[in-house]
C-alpha cells in the first residue's frame, strides 16, 4: 500500500483527464412554468374539486377533472422496472438488476441510462410516474427491502439516485423517491416508531433525499409508513415542513405510501399532498369538516392542490388523450444495458490463485445448487414484476461452455412450496386456472365474471373485478394438476380471506376461519400442507372456494370493516427420492471446477417482512452443501445471490466467491459472461459483509420492542461502525476484485484550501497493469483530523469509475466541496465546516487505501442546505 502524506504544492497534471460524466440538461419544466400554470388552473376550481385532487382516483391513478383540463396521472412500481397495474402475472416488463446490484456498479453514467430506459418502460405501461428510486439505507443486514435500495452509505445512495432521477425525468417521467424517511425495516412497518437522533437523521437517513433534491429535483417524494420520533412520516412537521419544504425549498409533490395516511388535518398541514390509493377514510368530507372547524384553512388546501396540479403540469399539461392499454416494449438496447449492468454489478469477493475466470474450452464444470437451474432475478414485494424473459445460470453457462456441464440441485430452499402453475391446466390441457366470480360472498346465482389466470399465486387484491361483483364477493378457482412422477406429493394452500381447498372433490384443507397470520404480503394465512398420493401423468382436480371476508375475524372489529381483499396461493412439490448432497458431491468430484450457486430468493427477501437470520436457508442445508462440495473438489467457486449480506461460515475454505445479487432478466447471461471472463466483474460492495450478525451496528437495537426501534448506533452505520469498533468484517464496504490489477498514481490537488463556495480538484492517474480490460472504482474518503463533535473515522465523499484497456492509464479528476467536509451540529442548528486539516484517503475499498493527501479549511463556516 502506497501513501502520500505530503503537503506538496499543487502541480499541474497532463490534460488527458477523463472528465466527470456530463449529463444532458434536465427537462424540469417541459411544459413551461408548471407552477404558474398550476396556479392559474387552481383558481378555476371549486373547493370540492380541489379536495378531490388530494386523494387518488383508484389504486394507481391521480384524480382527473376533465372539465377543467386536468388529466389523471398513472403511477407504477417500482425501482427495478415498470410493472404496470397488476402485481402477479401482469404485462411483461423489463426486469433490471435490483437496487443494491445497481449500486454495486458505482457507475453514475449507467444509473442515468437505467433511468432513461425505465422512462420508456413506464410509458409502455402508460404510466408517467415511477414509484422509485428507493433510497432508505441498509441499517441492518436483515432489512427485508435492502435489496431494492442502494447502500449503507448515504453519499453513494444519493449520488446514484440523482443520476437515476435525471435519466427518468429527462424523458418526462416523474421519479417518486421513497420512503421519506426512517423506513429501514419491515417489521411492524406501519406502526413502528423510528427513534433517530437529529444528527444521524441529517447525516445519514435524510442525506440521500437531500442530495437528490439538490442535484436532480425529483418531481415527487413518497412518505414512509413508519413514525419518526413519535410522529407518522406523512404528518411529520419536522421532516416534511421544516426540512423538506423549509430548509430544502422542495417544490415538488409529496405522496403517501399506499395506505400510509394517518390523519386528516395534520398530514395536509405537514405537506403530504396526495393520499394513495383511493380511500374515503381520511380526506373528502373530513377535509371540508376540518375547514369548517378551523383545523385546516383554505390556504392549506390550495397549497396541496397546487402541488398536485404542478405535478400534472410537469408530466402531462392538459393532454386529455385517453389512457392507452399497457404494452410490452422488449428492446435489444434495454436487454444489452441490463446485461452490462449485470457485469458491472457482479462483485468478486475472493479469487485465490485466479481460479476465475474459467476456460470455456478446457474446463469441465459441475454446476450445483438450489439457485443454479432457476432464475433468481429479483426480491419480493412491490419491486417484483413479470419479466419479458428469464435467464437461469445453468442454461447460460451451458451456452458458453464447450465441455459437458453437469448439474446437481444440491438442496431445496423453499420458504413456501413453489407455486403449482407449471403443473396446472384446464380440463382441455391449456395452462392456467379458471376463476368463477359471484356477486356477494355466498356463491349465489350464476357466476358474474369468468376469468382465466396463468399463476396459482392468486393474491387478488389488485385484480378482483369489483365493478361487476361488488364490494363483497365469492369465487371458485379450479385447475387440474398433473404430476410428472408417481409418489406422495405435497400441495400447499395459503388463504387471504376464508378459503377451502378440495382435491378431487374431497375437502382437504379448511381455512374458513384461519387465525395464524403468515409472512406473505397482503395479509394471508400461514402456508398449510397436505400430502396426496398421485400417479405420474394423471391429473387431480384442485378447487378452491374463497371469499373476501376479512380474516382473522378479530380484525373486523379492529378495522371496523367486514370485507377487504381475498385470494389464495396454491403450491406444489413432488416427493423427493434422491440424496441431493451425494449427487452434488459425485458431480463435483467428476469435474475440474464446481460452481455452486446458492443464496436466497424473493420469498426469503421481500417487502413486508425482514429476514430472521443472516444464515442461508433452510436450516443449514446450503452451508452443508458447500462444505461437502469443497471437500470433494477444492476448486470450488461459490456464487451467492442475495440482496444483502449472508453468513458465510465456509468463506475461508472456498477459494473463489462471487456476489451475484438479483440481476433481473439477464442474471444468468451476465453471470456466465463473468465466470468465463468474457467480461471482467467490476462491482464493489455497497454494504459491508460482516462475519457474524453479532458484529453488526444495529445488533442491539433490531427490530425494536413495543413498536419502537432505537437507532442507537447513531452515526456509526456500516463501515463507520467497523472502523470505530476495529471489528474486521468478512468483506469490507467498497471491496470488489477484478480479473486485472490497477495502480493508483500520486494525487495532485488544485488547491490546499477549501473555501466556502469553492471546490478542490484532485487528479490522479489510474493504470491497468494487468493483461485484461477492466474497470476500477476509485473511492475517496475524508478523515476530519480534529473536530468539536465526534465524527466517523472516515466518510465516503466521492467516487469515480474508470474503464481501462490492458496497459492503459487515465487521469481522473474528483471535485470536493463543502459537502465533503461538513457535519450537522444541532446546536447551530445547521451544517458546519470546521477550520482545520482534512485528510483525503483514496482507495480501492474502505480498507484498501492506496493514496492520501491533505487540505485545509481556513475559517469555519456554516450552511443550511
Ligand atoms: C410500498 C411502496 C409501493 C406501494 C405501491 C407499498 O406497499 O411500500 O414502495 O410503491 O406499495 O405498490
Amino acid at each position: 500500500m502506497e501513501t502520500d502524506n505530503s503537503l506538496a504544492t499543487a502541480a499541474s497534471t497532463p490534460y488527458t483527464e477523463l472528465s466527470p460524466p456530463s449529463t444532458p440538461p434536465q427537462k424540469n419544466e417541459i411544459l413551461g412554468d408548471a407552477r404558474s400554470i398550476a396556479k392559474a388552473k387552481l383558481s378555476a376550481l371549486t373547493l370540492e374539486e380541489k379536495v378531490s385532487l388530494l386523494t387518488a382516483a383508484d389504486f394507481w391513478r391521480t384524480k382527473a377533472i376533465p372539465e377543467k383540463g386536468i388529466p389523471a396521472i398513472k403511477t407504477t412500481d417500482g425501482p427495478n422496472g415498470a410493472r404496470g397495474g397488476i402485481f402477479v402475472g401482469g404485462t411483461k416488463a423489463a426486469l433490471f438488476p435490483c437496487g443494491i446490484s445497481l449500486a454495486a456498479t458505482w457507475n453514475k453514467d449507467l444509473l442515468f441510462e437505467v433511468g432513461q430506459h425505465l422512462a420508456d418502460e413506464a410509458r409502455a405501461r402508460s404510466a408517467e410516474m415511477l414509484l422509485a428510486p428507493t433510497v432508505c439505507l441498509h441499517r441492518h443486514p436483515l432489512g427485508g427491502r435492502n435489496f431494492e435500495s442502494f447502500s449503507e452509505d448515504p453519499l453513494l445512495t444519493g449520488k446514484l439516485a440523482a443520476q437515476y432521477i435525471k435519466g427518468l425525468q429527462g424523458k418526462g417521467v416523474a421519479a417518486t423517491i421513497k420512503h421519506f424517511v426512517g423506513n429501514e425495516q419491515e417489521t411492524h412497518r406501519l406502526t413502528i416508531d423510528s427513534i433517530i437522533m437529529e444528527r444521524p437523521l441529517r447525516e445519514l437517513y435524510l442525506r440521500p433525499f437531500e442530495i437528490a433534491v439538490r442535484e436532480a429535483n425529483p418531481w415527487a417524494i413518497m412518505t414512509s409508513y413508519n413514525l419518526v420520533n413519535g410522529v407518522h412520516a406523512d404528518m411529520n412537521f419536522h421532516t416534511l415542513k421544516d426540512i423538506l419544504r423549509g430548509e430544502w425549498k422542495y417544490d415538488g409533490t409529496v405522496v403517501s405510501d399506499w395506505g400510509g395516511i394517518n390523519s386528516t388535518a395534520e398530514s395536509l398541514q405537514a405537506g403530504c399532498d396526495i393520499e394513495f390509493p383511493f380511500s374515503s377514510k381520511w380526506r373528502f368530507d373530513k377535509v371540508v369538516k376540518c375547514i369548517e372547524e378551523g383545523k385546516l384553512t383554505v390556504e392549506d388546501i390550495d397549497r396541496a392542490a397546487e402541488n398536485v396540479l404542478t405535478l400534472v403540469e410537469r408530466i402531462k399539461g392538459d393532454n386529455m388523450d385517453p389512457e392507452a392499454p399497457e404494452m410490452e416494449d422488449n428492446r435489444e438496447t434495454t436487454r444489452q444495458l441490463i446485461r452490462t449492468a449485470g457485469h458491472e454489478g457482479l462483485t468478486l469477493l475472493k479469487n485465490n490463485d485466479d481460479l476465475l475466470p474459467l476456460c470455456p474450452k478446457k474446463t469441465k464444470i459441475a454446476v450445483i445448487g438450489p439457485n443454479a437451474n432457476r432464475a433468481i432475478a429479483g426480491g419480493g414485494g412491490s419491486a417484483s414484476l413479470n419479466p419479458y424473459y428469464n435467464t437461469a445460470p445453468l442454461d447460460s453457462i451451458r451456452r458458453i461452455a464447450e465441455k459437458e456441464v453437469a448439474f446437481a440441485q444440491g438442496c431445496h430452499i423453499h420458504k413456501w412450496l413453489p407455486v403449482a402453475s407449471n403443473f396446472c391446466t384446464d380440463k382441455a390441457g391449456k395452462p392456467g386456472v379458471n376463476i368463477n366470480w359471484y356477486a356477494g360472498d355466498k356463491f349465489q346465482g350464476e357466476p358474474v365474471v369468468v376469468q382465466r389466470r396463468t399463476n396459482t399465486d392468486l393474491f387478488l387484491w389488485d385484480s378482483a373485478p369489483l365493478d361487476q361483483v361488488g364490494p363483497e364477493w365469492s369465487a371458485v378457482a379450479t385447475t387440474y394438476l398433473t404430476p410428472t412422477a408417481t409418489g406422495k406429493h405435497t400441495i400447499s394452500f395459503m388463504s387471504v380471506g376464508p378459503g377451502k381447498l378440495y382435491v378431487n372433490g374431497e375437502m382437504r384443507l379448511d381455512l374458513w376461519d384461519w387465525t395464524e397470520e403468515g409472512e406473505a404480503m397482503f395479509d394471508g394465512s400461514i402456508d398449510y400442507l397436505v400430502e396426496v398420493d398421485m400417479e405420474a401423468g394423471k391429473a387431480v382436480e384442485l378447487r378452491v372456494e374463497m371469499t373476501n371476508e376479512l380474516r382473522p375475524i378479530a380484525k373486523q372489529k379492529q378495522f371496523n370493516m367486514t370485507h377487504k381483499y381475498g385470494g389464495c396461493r396454491i403450491g406444489f412439490k413432488q416427493e423427493d427420492k434422491v440424496d441431493y448432497v451425494q449427487e452434488a458431491v459425485d458431480a463435483a468430484r467428476a469435474a475440474d471446477v464446481a460452481v455452486v450457486i446458492v443464496g436466497v430468493d424473493a420469498e426469503w427477501e421481500s417487502e413486508g417482512y425482514d429476514r430472521q437470520t443472516m444464515d442461508l436457508p433452510v436450516d443449514g442445508s446450503q452451508d452443508r452443501l458447500i462444505e461437502a462440495v469443497v471437500k470433494a473438489n477444492p476448486r470450488t467457486v461459490v456464487v451467492n445471490q442475495s440482496g444483502s449480506p449472508v453468513h458465510m461460515p465456509w468463506a475461508s475454505r472456498v477459494p473463489a466467491i462471487l456476489q451475484g445479487w438479483y440481476q433481473g432478466q439477464e442474471a444468468g447471461n451476465a453471470l456466465a459472461d463473468v465466470l468465463f471472463g468474457i467480461q471482467s466483474p467490476s462491482g464493489k460492495l455497497p454494504a459491508t459483509f460482516p462475519e457474524r450478525i453479532e458484529h453488526t451496528p444495529a445488533w442491539h437495537n433490531w427490530p425494536g420492542e413495543n413498536l419502537k426501534v432505537l437507532y442507537g448506533e447513531g452515526l456509526y452505520v456500516g463501515y463507520k461502525h467497523y472502523d470505530r469498533t476495529r471489528i474486521a468484517p468478512l468483506f469490507p464496504f467498497g471491496h470488489g476484485l477484478s480479473y486485472t490489477t490497477f495502480e493508483y498514481g500520486r494525487p495532485e490537488v488544485s488547491s490546499r484550501t477549501l473555501k466556502e463556495d469553492g471546490s478542490i480538484n484532485i487528479t490522479l492517474a489510474i493504470s491497468n497493469i494487468g493483461e485484461r480490460a477492466g474497470s476500477e472504482v476509485v473511492q475517496v474518503y475524508v478523515h476530519d483530523v480534529k473536530s468539536r463533535l465526534p465524527r466517523p473515522e472516515k466518510e465516503l465523499v466521492a467516487f469515480e469509475k474508470v474503464f481501462l484497456e490492458a496497459d492503459e492509464t487515465r487521469h481522473i479528476t474528483i471535485s470536493l466541496d463543502k459537502y465533503a467536509v461538513g457535519y450537522y451540529d444541532e446546536s447551530i442548528p445547521g451544517w458546519i465546516a470546521e477550520e482545520g486539516a482534512f485528510k483525503v484517503l483514496i482507495g480501492a475499498s474502505s480498507t484498501d487505501i492506496r493514496r492520501t493527501t491533505v487540505f485545509q479549511v481556513k475559517e469555519s463556516f456554516t450552511w443550511v442546505f
